[in-house]
C-alpha cells in the first residue's frame, strides 16, 4: 500500500494541519453541491448561520440481523417484535439509527437476501404491523430505520421470475439475463458466481440459462430494462410511506452486466478450497459498469422526491477508492453513504498497524475531499474484528482500542450487533452445522458466514435470552460470560465503554464533524487530530504491546492544555503534566485540548 508523504515532528503536523484547514475550507465550499456542503457542528452553524447538517452524518448506526437479534415467539429466529423489545437497550447504547438486513417474505436460501415479496414481511420474522409498530418505537426513541432494498436479484420464487421462466414469450421474460446456450450446449460466458462455482443455471423447459452472480436461487433482475427500474423503485415509495429513513442498497455494483457477455480475464488464484478448475476471476464485465452510476442518480432522485430526509447507502466493495467516488454521484447528486470497507479490507483487515491504519484513513480523507464517509469494522459478511484483531492475550483491550478509533475518524460509523459486548466470530465445528450454503460448499476452506450471526448474547442463561425456543444457530460457548447482563454492571467492560465514547461522541463537535489530520508517524501509535471552529480533539491508540509516548508539544499548543476525555485503562481524567502522552500497551486515549 502507498504511503503518503508526511511531515516528521508533531509541530510540524499541527503546522500543516493549520494550513489544511485554511485552504480546504473555501476549496470544498466551492467543489461540493447543495446537498454535500462541508458539514459544522451544531454549535458551529449557530455562529455561522449554516443550515444543520443531514441526520445521517451525525448518526452512530448499529446494524441488525434480525434472525440473530432477538425472538419473541419461541421459533428460534429473531424477529421484528423482538427488535422492538430491545430498543430500549439500543437508546442506551446511544446509537441514532439502525439498519435492519432482510426480513422480506423469502425462502431464506440467502437468509432473506433472496426476496420473493418486495412489500411484505416474512411470517418468520413478523408482519406489516409490527413493521409499523417498530417504526414507531423506534422513532419515539429518536432512533432512525434503515432497511435493506436488494435490487440486484430477486428471489427464483419471486413472481417475476416464476412468469420469466414460464416462457419465452412472457412479457417479464426480459426483466431477467436469459441467454442461449452456445452451439455445444455450454453456458453463454465463462462467469463464475461469488458463491460458486458458475453464474448460469440452464431452465430446462425454456432451455436458456438464466444469470445469478450470487446463488441460483438468486436470478439477477435486468436493470437495462425500464419496467424493471420502475417497478423496484415503487418499492422505495412503498417503504418511505411506511416511515423508513433510508435505505441500504445491496450489491449495488452488481446491478450491469457487459450487453456482449464477454468472459472476464481469468486470474493465476484458485478459489480457496478448490484444487481444480474453479479460478477467480477479474470482474471486469460483470461488476461496476458505468451504467450503474445512472441508475444510482435515477434512484436518488425519486428517493428525494418521496422523502429528502431519507439516506441512500450503497453496498460495493470495490478494490480502489476512485471505484467508490463515482458512487456519490457527478454532481453529489448519487448515493449519500457509499460504504467505506477499506478497513474491512485487505492490509487493514487482519494487520492491527498503526502505519496501515494511517494509510487507509488518509488515502480516504485524500479521495473523498470533504465528502462524508462510513466507517465500519464489523457485518453479516465478515468474520468479527474482534477476533480478526484480537492478539489472544488482550481482546477486550485491543476490542477498545478498535471502537475509539471506529467513533472518532471522521464519518458515520456502523457498528454490527454484538461488536458492543465482544462476540466472537463462532464458525461451525462440522460440515452438518453449516447454514449458509457457501461453506457447505467449500468447507473447510470457507465455513460460510454463520460464524459471524451468531444469536446476540443477552444475558447467562442457556440460549443467552436470546430465544426460549430452540436457536437456528447455536449459541456459542463464550456467551455464558460474555453477555450484556454480565456488562452492564461492569464499569469497566467494553459494553460501558462503548456507551461512554458514544455519549462522548454526541456532545463533541470535534468528533462529530471536525477535520482530521494525522499526527506523527509512529509506525505504533495511530494518532490523529480531528478539529472543529469550537473544539480540538487528539486521538492516540497505542496499537502495540509496548508502551510508547506522543509528543504533544508545538502548534501553539502544549500538553497541559490537554485533559483526557476518556481512555481505555484506568487513569488519572484531567490535565496532562508532562510535555508528552504516556500510553500503556494498546491503551487508546482521547484527549481534548481545553481553552479553546
Ligand atoms: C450482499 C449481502 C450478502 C448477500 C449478497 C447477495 O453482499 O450483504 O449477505 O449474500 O449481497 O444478496
Ligand atoms: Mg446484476
Amino acid at each position: 500500500m502507498k504511503q503518503t508523504t508526511r511531515a516528521p515532528r508533531a509541530a510540524l503536523d499541527l503546522l500543516v494541519f493549520a494550513l489544511l484547514l485554511s485552504t480546504f475550507a473555501p476549496l470544498r465550499a466551492a467543489q461540493t453541491s447543495r446537498t454535500a456542503r462541508p458539514t459544522r457542528s451544531r454549535a458551529d452553524s449557530r455562529r455561522g448561520a449554516e443550515p444543520a447538517p443531514a441526520w445521517w452524518k451525525r448518526a452512530v448506526f448499529y446494524e441488525i440481523y434480525p434472525r440473530s437479534f432477538q425472538d419473541s415467539d419461541g421459533d428460534g429466529v429473531g424477529d421484528l417484535d423482538g427488535i422492538t423489545s430491545r430498543l430500549e437497550y439500543l437508546a442506551r447504547l446511544g446509537v441514532d439509527a439502525v439498519w435492519i438486513t432482510p426480513f422480506y417474505p423469502s425462502p431464506q436460501v440467502d437468509f432473506g437476501y433472496d426476496v420473493s415479496d418486495y412489500e411484505a414481511v416474512d411470517p418468520q420474522f413478523g408482519t406489516l404491523a409490527d413493521f409499523d409498530r417498530l417504526i414507531k418505537e423506534a422513532h419515539r426513541r429518536k432512533i432512525k430505520v434503515v432497511i435493506d432494498f436488494v435490487l440486484n436479484h430477486t428471489s427464483d420464487q419471486h413472481p417475476f421470475f416464476k412468469e420469466s421462466r414460464s416462457s419465452r414469450e412472457n412479457p417479464k421474460r426480459d426483466w431477467y439475463i436469459w441467454r442461449d446456450p452456445r452451439p455445444d450446449g455450454s453456458r453463454p460466458n465463462n462467469w463464475s458466481s461469488s458463491f460458486g462455482p458458475v453464474a448460469w443455471t440452464l431452465d430446462e423447459q425454456t432451455g436458456q440459462f438464466y444469470y445469478h452472480y450470487f446463488y441460483p436461487q438468486q436470478p439477477e433482475l435486468n436493470w437495462r430494462n425500464p419496467e424493471v427500474e420502475r417497478r423496484m423503485f415503487e418499492t422505495v415509495r412503498f417503504w418511505l410511506r411506511r416511515g423508513a429513513d433510508g435505505f441500504r442498497l445491496d450489491a449495488v455494483n452488481y446491478l450491469f452486466e457487459d450487453p456482449r457477455l464477454r468472459d472476464n480475464p481469468v486470474l493465476p488464484e484458485l478459489r480457496p478450497g478448490t484444487t481444480t478448475g474453479e479460478h477467480l476471476q477479474e470482474k471486469k464485465y460483470n461488476r461496476d459498469l458505468p451504467e450503474v452510476q445512472d441508475v444510482m442518480v435515477r434512484l436518488r432522485a425519486f428517493n428525494d422526491r418521496v422523502n429528502p430526509a431519507s439516506v441512500l447507502i450503497g453496498e460495493a466493495y470495490v478494490p480502489k477508492w476512485e471505484e467508490l467516488m463515482r458512487y456519490y454521484g457527478p454532481a453529489d447528486n448519487g448515493v449519500h453513504l457509499p460504504f467505506n470497507f477499506f478497513l474491512i479490507m485487505e492490509p487493514a483487515r487482519t494487520h492491527l498497524d498503526a502505519n496501515v491504519f494511517r494509510s487507509v484513513v488518509e488515502a480516504s480523507e485524500k479521495a473523498l475531499r470533504g465528502r462524508w464517509t462510513t466507517y465500519v469494522l464489523s457485518n453479516h459478511d465478515n468474520p468479527r474484528h474482534y477476533d480478526r484483531y484480537g492478539d489472544g492475550a488482550h481482546n477486550d483491550l485491543i476490542a477498545k482500542l478498535a471502537a475509539t478509533m471506529l467513533l472518532t475518524l471522521r464519518g458515520s460509523p456502523f457498528l454490527y450487533y454484538g461488536e458492543e459486548i465482544g462476540m466472537v466470530t463462532t464458525e461451525p465445528k462440522t460440515i452438518d452445522e453449516v447454514r449458509d450454503p457457501v461453506g457447505r460448499r467449500y468447507w473447510p476452506a470457507n465455513k460460510g458466514r454463520d460464524g459471524e450471526r451468531t444469536p446476540m448474547q443477552w444475558d447467562a442463561s442457556p440460549n443467552a435470552g436470546f430465544t426460549r425456543g430452540t436457536p437456528w444457530l447455536p449459541v456459542p460457548p463464550s456467551a455464558r460470560a460474555k453477555n450484556v447482563g454480565a456488562q452492564e454492571d461492569d464499569p469497566n467492560s467494553l459494553l460501558n465503554f462503548y456507551r461512554q465514547l458514544i455519549a462522548l461522541r454526541r456532545r463533541a463537535p470535534a468528533l462529530l464533524d471536525g477535520e482530521y489530520a494525522s499526527l506523527g508517524e509512529d509506525p505504533k501509535l495511530f494518532a490523529y487530530w480531528r478539529k472543529s471552529r469550537t473544539q480540538t480533539m487528539v486521538v492516540a491508540l497505542n496499537m502495540s504491546g509496548e508502551a510508547r509516548t506522543l509528543n504533544l508539544g508545538g502548534g501553539g499548543l502544549s500538553a497541559s492544555d490537554f485533559r483526557v476525555a476518556l481512555s481505555s485503562r484506568p487513569r488519572k481524567r484531567g490535565q496532562l503534566t508532562d510535555g508528552e502522552l504516556a500510553l500503556a500497551p494498546f491503551e487508546a486515549v482521547i484527549l481534548e485540548a481545553s481553552g479553546r
